[in-house]
């Protein structure tokens, strides 16, 4: 079925799959794991060859993750670990292809557990040294959770990367009222 650019986390499969699909030995990370649907992809995506590792700090968004991929995933490809992502130094050992935040709180679930700035720039951080030249992060933001508080301190922290470095793109649906999601995407200019 066609992908709706208008579904901020439609497109970023839709962007993922244009630039990886077909390729052998993929790494991806998938940062905020929730109810499993960027890890299922990632991990399709990824083929026999691939590598997903997926982070959550909730019990429940593991169990969701774990069990979605158990019933729906076709390769036995990934890891998926009880962390907060600020931590991912710890975890990375080689370049990737590709990292998605899908950031804010696991849908049926705890509102008030959600992403922070801090620990997503922090994450970040230890994420950039690890991009292949062709690798990319894509950060898919909301709003309404803390009133755009999130967005504003990534958006802030991204205007300061080195413009001969990085491209980072920013994307809005700029009609919608109801505080619709943003996606943000650094890729290296090398
Ligand atoms: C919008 S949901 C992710 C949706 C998910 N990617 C999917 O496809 O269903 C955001 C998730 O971020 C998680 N989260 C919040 N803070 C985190 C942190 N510091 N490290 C890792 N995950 C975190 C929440 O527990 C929640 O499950």
């Amino acid at each position: 079925m066609d992908k709706k650019y208008g579904q901020i986390a439609e497109m970023t499969h839709f962007l993922i799959e244009a630039s990886y699909s077909g390729k052998k030995d993929l790494k991806f990370i998938d940062l905020t794991c929730g109810n499993g649907y960027d890890t299922l992809f990632l991990s399709n995506l990824a083929g026999p060859s691939g590598k997903v590792t997926a982070f959550d700090i909730q019990e429940t968004a593991i169990e969701r993750t774990k069990s979605l991929l158990q019933n729906k995933g076709k390769f036995n490809n990934y890891v998926i670990i009880k962390d907060s992502h600020e931590f991912i130094g710890k975890y990375l050992t080689e370049k990737i292809d590709a990292a998605v935040f899908n950031l804010g709180y696991l849908l049926q679930h705890n509102k008030e557990i959600y992403t922070k700035p801090d620990t997503t720039i922090c994450s970040l951080n230890s994420l950039i040294p690890y991009l292949k030249d062709s690798g990319r992060i894509y950060i898919a933001a909301y709003t309404a959770h803390d009133k755009g508080c999130e967005i504003a301190k990534i958006s802030e922290y991204l205007n300061s990367f080195n413009k001969k470095e990085y491209n980072v793109i920013h994307i809005k649906i700029i009609n919608k009222e109801n505080t619709p999601p943003e996606l943000f995407i650094i890729e290296k200019n090398a």
